[in-house]
């Protein structure tokens, strides 16, 4: 057994890129202002200082105006989802997900007792044709879609394409979930516009979060969508009893913004994947060419396929043996599909580790394809 396990699935980043010293900064500042409140239940939509500069922040990195009062503070993207099955479906009902999707949301949807029902995506993101397939068929209580970089196959969705499904919700009254936790984590090229960019034109409700751009310990997201939507999500009684989400968290994070710390943090972070997204393809191309894969221009992920004839679930037990592990295809879709896909991630580990895990990775594919 490796003492050094690396396990090339996981989607965290490693404890050297979370930025404990800004947050310390920003912590100071943050309670030097002596403000009690922070520590009070808040208001219900969130903190509107923090909002307001959430709004900002928001303005300037999706190069579109955003408005505080489009905005919802919650405890994450996941919290968010939570709440958003809550207030928007009844269990039994049908909502609609990309083929494949993030598996912990499909949790999620169990957790509500939810039937899935997944619409195939292709290189430009959901297809438009199987959606309307789909939506002859059954009446979703909304369509879950992860439109840039997707988790796992690191998509991103064409700016023609969006269009098109803002067309559909339109025409079907279909309500958009848009997770767009990775929307800001582009590696230089920025992807087109989040979908939050139509929440006034159709029913879109944008789940932003902190977790990926600077901590995921903060718990710390936001809802962005039109005052009506946003009302149903805050007459929710967790939120009313527990008086508005995070407000101590939202309080630093407001400082951190203020600071210019937040777009530090952010840009430290697409620059460090950047390099070691490059790393780990590269590495993937030397050591395993019988895998396919397309390069991602963001995110975390890169979904690898193998080649006709191998299962990731046969070769999983072997790379384990070999020192190193990473998510099985099948478990991003409750059809069983993606048999022959891995997630792999290069949020976790450094260079020199990408490199030995891809290594590992294809000794053990040589091992179980003799
Ligand atoms: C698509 C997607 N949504 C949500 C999350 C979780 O976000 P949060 O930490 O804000 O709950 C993840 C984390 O892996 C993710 O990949």
């Amino acid at each position: 057994m490796h003492t050094n396990f690396i396990d090339i699935g996981k989607g965290q980043p490693s404890l050297s890129l979370l930025p404990l010293a800004a947050w310390r900064t920003a912590s100071d500042h943050c309670l030097a202002q002596g403000d009690a409140a922070l520590l009070q239940y808040g208001a219900d939509e969130g903190d509107a200082g923090f909002r307001h500069s959430l709004a900002q922040f928001l303005s300037r990195r999706y190069a579109m105006p955003v408005a505080a009062t489009e905005l919802v503070v919650s405890a994450g993207a996941s919290q968010a989802l939570d709440l958003v099955c809550t207030r928007f479906t009844r269990p039994g009902d049908t909502i609609f997900v990309e083929a494949p999707t993030y598996f912990l949301a499909l949790d999620v949807f169990r957790d509500h007792g939810l039937q899935v029902v997944g619409i195939p995506i292709d290189d430009d993101g959901i297809r438009i044709d199987a959606l309307q397939d789909a939506l002859a068929q059954h009446r979703p209580a909304f369509l879950y879609t992860i439109p840039s970089f997707q988790n796992p196959s690191g998509t991103t969705m064409s700016a023609a394409r969006r269009q098109q499904l803002i067309a559909v919700s339109q025409a079907h009254d279909l309500l958009v979930i848009a997770d767009e936790v990775y929307q800001l984590l582009d590696f230089g090229t920025a992807p087109p516009p989040p979908l939050a960019t139509h929440c006034h034109a159709a029913r879109v409700l944008s789940l932003g979060s902190f977790s990926k751009i600077c901590a995921p310990g903060l718990r710390l997201g936001w809802i962005q969508g039109a005052p009506d939507a946003l009302r149903l999500i805050t007459q929710s009684g967790v939120v009313q009893s527990g008086g508005g989400l995070s407000p101590f968290v939202s309080g630093v994070m407001r400082s951190l913004i203020d600071l210019g710390l937040a777009d530090v943090v952010l840009d430290g972070l697409r620059r460090v994947y950047a390099e070691r997204s490059a790393v780990l393809c590269g590495a993937l191309r030397e050591l395993l060419p019988a895998v396919t894969f397309v390069e991602p221009t963001g995110g975390y992920f890169v979904w690898a396929q193998l080649p006709m004839g191998h299962t990731a679930a046969e070769l999983l037990p072997v790379a384990r043996a070999s020192g190193v592990a990473f998510h099985l295809g099948t478990r991003f879709s409750r059809s069983g599909g993606f048999a022959a896909h891995m997630r792999l991630s290069f949020a976790h580990y450094d260079a020199p580790e990408l490199e030995e895990g891809v290594r590992r990775l294809a000794h053990a594919f040589t091992v179980s394809a003799a």
